[in-house]
């Protein structure tokens, strides 16, 4: 994030791909209906998932269930864009590196340890972890600090569902997520540009609020490698940094963790890192947005709002200093 920035901190447009994914927009469309009440009733969604579903190419697919609680309704990124404009640093630090070289990474057999303060320390492979509840389609904004932000439809469910799960003790008060870190299969750990592996941290209540999703696939398929395959955690309401990809350890901790960009640059990127319009980088301003695939040369940036719309999520920070812990 630090590199190859132009002076406002707003990377170069991208010539986007702008086929969308036939089968996602008709899953949209239909949410959409639904979310607006025109369409009503389970045996209706189900006709409708799959039939989308029936329509898929031969990638491995992930149905689930669209969640109308959880749907904005900007338009969704396309596939393209969302896969090959990537930060996955392990892969490199361009945003095409990912795409390019994150192939290598072997996404099975896969485990993720939970462990720390928890009651019931458990590691379960991707399996146990698509089976641990019940699998959700959530339409998420997610907001890069860079200054551009994508619409993704993730499947997965709340991270509160695995939470339960452990049993945290009382001395849980962090969860800490910990990215693979293997020289072998992910070429841009050799880098000096962070410390490895990527280490990402939320306070208990946070990782706790229903919106914070452990996401095992995106529009309807498992997660395409540079996304974070197999599995990541997305928290929609921070700077996209904070929704740490490829996790390997799920850690419940007493004290606040050191985190990836933390440690790189303490000043530039808080441990909060809520998306706040009102507190800028140190170097650019956090006022506005480039949403992806909106790069024609007339397109307007979008205004970038609290907590990147999710406003529920607040009370979480009632009496806090945004400006101090940003
Ligand atoms: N997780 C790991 N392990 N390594 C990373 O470099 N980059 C973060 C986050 N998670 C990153 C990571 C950043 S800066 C962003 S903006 C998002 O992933 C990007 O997610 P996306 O490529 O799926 O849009």
């Amino acid at each position: 994030m630090l590199i190859k920035r132009s002076p406002n901190g707003i990377d170069p447009p991208l010539v986007s791909d702008i086929t969308p994914r036939a089968v996602f927009e008709s899953r949209r469309a239909f949410i959409r209906q639904l979310a607006i009440g025109s369409i009503a009733g389970g045996a209706l969604l189900e006709m409708a998932s799959r039939e989308a579903f029936a329509q898929s190419a031969a990638v491995q697919k992930l149905a689930a269930k669209p969640n109308p609680a959880y749907v904005v309704m900007d338009k969704p990124t396309t596939y393209k864009d969302a896969t090959t404009y990537n930060n996955f640093y392990e892969f490199g630090t361009d945003k095409a590196d990912p795409a390019k070289y994150a192939g290598t990474l072997k996404t099975r057999p896969w485990t993720v340890a939970i462990e720390g303060e928890v009651k019931k320390p458990m590691t379960l492979d991707i399996d146990s972890l698509l089976k641990l509840a019940p699998l959700e389609e959530r339409i998420y904004r997610l907001r890069c600090v860079e200054g551009w932000s994508m619409v993704i439809p993730w499947v997965g469910y709340s991270l509160a569902e695995l939470i339960r799960k452990v049993e945290p003790t009382g001395n849980a008060k962090y969860v800490e997520f910990v990215s693979l870190a293997d020289k072998k299969q992910m070429p841009g750990i050799g880098s000096p540009v962070l410390e490895w592996p990527y280490v990402e941290g939320l306070r208990l209540d946070e990782a706790n609020h229903p919106l914070t999703l452990l996401s095992l696939g995106m529009y309807g398929e498992v997660l395409p490698n540079q996304n974070g395959a197999p599995v990541r955690i997305v928290v929609p309401w921070k700077y996209g940094f904070k929704s740490a990809k490829s996790i390997a350890k799920i850690r419940f901790v007493k004290d606040q963790p050191r985190t990836a960009w933390n440690i790189a640059a303490a000043r530039e990127y808080g441990f909060y890192s809520n998306v706040n319009p009102g507190v800028d980088h140190p170097r650019w301003s956090q006022a506005s947005e480039r949403r992806i695939g909106e790069d024609g040369l007339f397109a307007k940036k979008r205004k970038t709002l609290m907590f990147n719309g999710y406003s529920d999520v607040a009370s979480l920070y009632s009496g806090m200093d945004l400006k101090k812990f940003f």
